[in-house]
């Protein structure tokens, strides 16, 4: 079996025809199940142990030989295909424009998140796929209340007790379950909406979510809390307009918008907890009040930034990501 290896090992030392078929016919000869190497492996199964004590090393460093030929041909072929572009070579390191830039979501996740901790919130994180009391019932949201349908809805089809996550505010209700109060957190994830995809809405988009329970928590703290916020995420001659509006979880709640292009854009909702979502997580209401808020990051993208589209944070365009290359 030596001289086989010996002569083996030549032939593939000497194989240099780095063309597309030629490398093929090089692994099926030397390196596929039928090749003539593997076929070695299996006779040398049957050896006496003397026998494989000699042929065992040679035998393998002529499959690693094969192995490495093939990879060394596949380059090679690479790099002649490429020829008619001699400044393109696909086996240097990145160049300059390959190497990637911080996601514009991203750097906006990270603005707000900064923003919060400044003033003692802390970070959590909870599930995209979310059963119906988490989602829903906790909050307040009464069993076949038409307040469901304020959030078109993805149900898991072979478990309807499973949703996508409409919304952040689950982990409300999993964080005041799991612990006891005073609490004061952000929340960022990606929630998901059965909605006709256009430049203003999406089928996924991401929150950040805002939670501060104590005593004697105040609208007045949560106004001051927002436009603090604003103020730190736009600058300080930013407008904004707070108006009333209705979540089942909070009461009184409100919406915040921002001054953009001769108009507002509604950046959040939010309020003070509803006294039920409180007893529904075992803490009392009579002795501990809070507000919450949800906010968009699309949304304070698109203002920070002048998007007007939202589906471009999606669709992964170079021409868009790359103008964002070193942006805070
Ligand atoms: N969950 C709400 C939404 O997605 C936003 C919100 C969060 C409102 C917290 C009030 C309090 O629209």
């Amino acid at each position: 079996m030596i001289k086989i290896i010996n002569s083996l090992k030549k032939e593939i030392e000497n194989f240099s025809d780095s063309s597309t078929e030629k490398i093929e016919a090089f692994r099926l000869k030397y390196i596929s199940k039928k090749s003539v190497i593997n076929d070695l492996f299996l006779q040398f199964k049957d050896m006496s142990s003397e026998d494989k004590r000699n042929v065992g090393q040679p035998l393998n460093k002529l499959k690693t030989l094969a192995k490495d030929k093939l990879i060394q041909l596949s380059q090679l072929n690479h790099k002649n295909k490429n020829s008619s572009h001699p400044d393109k070579d696909l086996f240097l390191p990145p160049q300059n424009d390959t190497i990637g830039s911080v996601h514009p979501l991203r750097i906006v996740r990270n603005k707000i998140i900064k923003i919060f901790r400044d003033i003692g919130f802390s970070i959590e994180d909870g599930p995209e796929i979310e059963n119906d009391w988490y989602n829903f019932t906790a909050l307040n949201f009464p069993k076949n209340h038409p307040a469901r349908e304020m959030q078109d809805t993805f149900f898991i089809s072979k478990n309807p007790d499973k949703v996508l996550r409409t919304h952040t505010s689950n982990v409300q209700i999993r964080l005041m379950e799991k612990e006891s109060p005073p609490m004061r957190v952000i929340i960022p994830g990606r929630v998901y909406r059965n909605e006709t995809v256009s430049s203003k809405s999406h089928c996924f988009f991401h929150q950040v979510e805002g939670l501060y329970i104590d005593k004697k928590v105040s609208f007045k703290n949560l106004k001051e809390t927002l436009f603090y916020f604003a103020k730190e995420m736009f600058g300080e001659d930013t407008k904004v307009r707070f108006r009333p509006s209705y979540f089942p979880f909070t009461e009184p709640s409100a919406e915040m918008d921002i001054s953009w292009k001769n108009g507002w854009l509604e950046i959040l909702g939010s309020g003070l907890v509803d006294p039920n979502v409180l007893k529904n997580c075992k803490i009392d209401p009579e002795e501990y009040s809070g507000f919450a808020f949800g906010m968009g990051i699309e949304r304070i993208a698109m203002i920070k930034y002048g998007i007007d589209d939202l589906r471009l944070f999606s669709e992964n365009d170079k021409r868009f990501l790359n103008q964002f290359r070193g942006a805070q």
